[in-house]
């Protein structure tokens, strides 16, 4: 069984991202933690070299518990095609470039599918909790679904345009925002983390 969290805990979120952290904040606030960023303790960021997503979840966690010495939580997240062996995957955010330009990775995703009939294609989220001591518990949500082009829907963000989920019609480019919140690869995972870990 997992190590739980109790209510006035501290947790750190090893994100550097405020949009997720802010996120993250509003998932969690119900179970009364206190969560502060890893840019406001000004932890550093380890580079992610895990060959998965809940790998790189696990080095982000735990990095930033021990340099903390306090539990932390960390997410890793992306958008898998089936005919192209999972990518982008794991290199999901690279594949937009400096600039992040998703209409390019888009772009570069409808180029390397072809005219391949195999359109499958996944969303998926880890999260992991790490403790100082090297504890971990890992949890992986994902959503299958369609890539479609052209790109629809100018909601959502990334690769949200060109993603049907399964048994859908719209893209989450074109869903409304609390319908893919309540369903999403990280709606699921976080779902599994508070039955799990938080009181
Ligand atoms: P990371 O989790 O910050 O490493 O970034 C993962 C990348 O995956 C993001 O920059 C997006 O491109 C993509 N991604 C993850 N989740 C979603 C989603 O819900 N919609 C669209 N793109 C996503």
């Amino acid at each position: 069984m997992a190590r739980r969290l109790a209510a006035g805990s501290r947790l750190v979120i090893a994100s550097h991202n405020p949009g997720k952290l802010r996120e993250i904040a509003e998932l969690i606030a119900p179970h009364r933690v206190n969560c502060v960023s890893a840019a406001v303790l000004g932890l550093p960021e380890p580079p992610e070299t895990a060959p998965d997503f809940i790998g790189n979840a696990r080095l982000k966690a735990l990095a930033a518990a021990r340099a903390a010495q306090q539990p932390a939580l960390a997410d890793d997240s992306g958008f898998c095609v089936a005919a192209l062996g999972g990518a982008p995957g794991l290199l999901s955010a690279r594949w937009a470039g400096p600039a992040k330009d998703f209409s390019h990775a888009m772009r570069r995703v409808h180029a390397e599918l072809g005219d391949a009939a195999d359109r499958r294609a996944w969303f998926a989220c880890a999260l992991c909790l790490g403790w100082p001591d090297g504890e971990t518990a890992t949890f992986l949500g994902r959503v299958e679904g369609e890539a479609v082009w052209p790109p629809r829907g100018e909601r959502g963000f990334g690769y949200d345009p060109m993603f049907v989920p399964q048994g859908g019609a719209a893209t989450y480019g074109e869903m409304d925002p609390a319908e893919k919140h309540a369903t999403s690869h990280r709606a699921r995972a976080f779902a599994q983390l508070l039955a799990a870990c938080f009181d």
